[in-house]
């Protein structure tokens, strides 16, 4: 029997882990066995345990609590648990997602005692290095055995970086889980009451909530459009801080807390634009067919604005209100951008053949 450790700790990790747990319990139980470790880096009911009850993720085997405190603080108290955990376990293969700090932690300490790392969301790039996210996957694609691209722009990113062996174009996992979760996906009260029709707008970016100057502006903007339609907008603990810390007018809003998987499907179904500087949350809007203004200068998502699906406003008033005049009317959707929904079983295929 093999082992695996799979290490996650923010929100957009659980619904990606949620795929690959899947298939590895459907089709992989005989020969692998998968250990969960949670950081901690998110643990709000709403931002953690509601993802793991919803997409029956199994319960992690390890929970570190670390979370709430500073990057440098955040990742060195991972690195010094993690490595405890994985000379105690000694994985055959450490799996880690995306660009978090504890992607990063896992990341490194795998790396450092010679344990193979397979690494989903591989090749992303913003080429914005202030981007705490930047530095996170960049260095987590260089001690990388397995790098699982979602695109062949993230592949040739990797090449790039002189990156050349065990690359593999597998779509994205995000993609599964619409496909497998939209079908039973129940919304709760303060979503099934909402009325069709609205503009679904996400925020939690450190550079936008971090700049008074930005975050004012995308609140102002939302603001100016809700005059127009009900701009719904779940709220990241992050903003909700910094929000309050600027005394930002939301009165025009419908701010809702963080929902979990099922509520925010339910609303992508229902809404007919999505405004986000989120990475997960601007594809799902493709999936979905809805029209995305992105509230960043930059996209690791190319395919989105190459294709006139998606624009990107940056934190600028006029660009966001310019933007969702330009895309109120987009009807046509390219297909499978990022695969065919397939992506957790073929990365399981590849680790199966490594390890
Ligand atoms: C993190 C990731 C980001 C990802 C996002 C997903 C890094 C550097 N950033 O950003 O890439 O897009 O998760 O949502 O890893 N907080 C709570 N409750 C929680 C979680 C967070 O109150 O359950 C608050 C705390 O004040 C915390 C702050 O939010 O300090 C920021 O959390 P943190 O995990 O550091 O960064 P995110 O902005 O969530
Ligand atoms: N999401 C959610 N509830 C919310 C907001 C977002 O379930 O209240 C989901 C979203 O649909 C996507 C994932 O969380 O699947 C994205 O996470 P987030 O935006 O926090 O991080 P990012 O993708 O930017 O790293």
């Amino acid at each position: 029997m093999k082992k695996i450790l799979t290490v996650i700790g923010a929100r957009p990790q659980f619904i990606k882990a949620a795929t690959i747990s899947r298939v590895i319990a459907q089709y992989h139980s005989d020969k692998i066995k998968e250990l969960i470790l949670h950081t901690g880096q998110h643990y709000d009911q709403n931002m953690s345990d509601i993802f793991f009850d919803e997409m029956n993720i199994p319960k992690p085997d390890f929970h570190l609590n670390i979370g709430g405190s500073t990057h440098g603080e955040m990742t060195g108290s991972m690195l010094t648990e993690l490595e405890k955990i994985m000379l105690q376990e000694k994985p055959n293969l450490v799996l880690i997602y995306g660009d978090t700090n504890s992607t990063l932690a896992a990341a490194l300490s795998a790396a450092k005692l010679h344990i193979p790392v397979a690494h989903v969301e591989a090749g992303m790039r913003s080429h914005n290095k202030k981007m705490p996210e930047e530095i996170n996957r960049v260095l987590s694609d260089h001690v990388s055995t397995l790098l699982f691209c979602p695109t062949e722009v993230s592949a040739n990113n990797l090449k790039k970086e002189s990156i050349e062996d065990n690359i593999y174009i597998v779509g994205d996992v995000m993609y599964d889980a619409v496909l497998f979760y939209n079908k039973n996906s129940k919304p709760s009260p303060i979503v099934s009451d909402i009325e069709p029709g609205f503009y679904l707008a996400t925020c939690h970016r450190q550079e936008n909530t971090d700049s008074k100057e930005n975050l004012v502006q995308i609140f102002k903007a939302l603001t100016e459009l809700s005059k127009k339609k009900n701009v719904v907008l779940p709220l990241h603990p992050r903003t909700k801080k910094y929000i309050e810390k600027y005394g930002i007018d939301t009165s025009g809003l419908t701010l809702i807390p963080p929902v979990g998987y099922f509520d925010i499907l339910n609303l992508l179904k229902k809404a007919s634009m999505v405004l986000t500087d989120s990475g997960g949350l601007q594809k799902e809007a493709y999936y979905f067919k809805k029209p995305v203004i992105i509230l960043r200068e930059e996209t690791e998502w190319t395919e989105l604005v190459d294709n006139q699906v998606g624009i990107l406003s940056g934190a600028n008033y006029e660009k966001i209100i310019s933007s969702e005049l330009e895309l109120s009317n987009l009807t046509s959707f390219p297909k499978n951008l990022y695969g065919d929904g397939n992506s957790a079983k073929l990365i399981m295929e590849h680790i199966k053949s490594y390890i």
